[in-house]
């Protein structure tokens, strides 16, 4: 099941945040940046309570959400599965290495998998192409992968984060 990540809590985090920035000028970016923190994530609701508190148009505010890239609208996953597309990891066949993700774990590339336990992404280069092709999986790097390589990478991502501090 996918965490529930709008608890009262969380909005009263949310809120005094919003109390703390309302008044200086520019107030939007830090109460989103600390609203990614609370929730990971910026969603619907919550880009409706900083529409409302701060007076704001919700447009604006998406709009914001959706460009930079450190706002998501959905939370990610336990685990961010993120295979380079670029060009050094992509001649040396990232592509076939995502296909595979994406068909063993059934999550396409963007989205997350419905208990909350992977995302899966395609990036640009991440600047390790003397190690491609490349995927990292959180902080951890994986380099000079072959398509055999994949099922062990994701059975050692097989539990989730719950499930390992256990
Ligand atoms: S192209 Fe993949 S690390 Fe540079």
């Amino acid at each position: 099941m996918a965490k529930n990540i709008l608890t009262e809590e969380n909005f009263k985090k949310l809120h005094n945040v919003i109390e703390q920035y309302k008044h200086i000028q520019g107030p939007l970016m830090p109460v989103l940046n600390e609203a990614q923190v609370i929730f990971g994530a910026i969603p619907y609701e919550v880009q409706k309570t900083i529409s409302e508190a701060l007076n704001i148009p919700l447009a604006e505010i998406y709009g914001v959400v959706t460009f930079y890239s450190q706002f998501t609208l959905e939370p990610k996953g336990d685990y961010l599965i993120a295979v380079c597309l670029g060009t050094a990891c992509y001649v040396k066949g990232a592509q076939k290495l995502l296909d595979q993700i994406v068909t063993r774990l059934g999550v396409k590339v963007g989205e997350t998998s419905p208990d909350g336990r992977y995302s899966v992404e395609a990036t640009r280069c991440i600047g390790a192409c003397g190690l491609a092709p490349v995927l990292t999986v959180n902080n951890a790097v994986y380099g000079r992968l072959v398509e055999g390589d994949i099922q062990g990478i994701l059975e050692k991502y097989s539990k989730t984060a719950e499930e390992v501090s256990a």
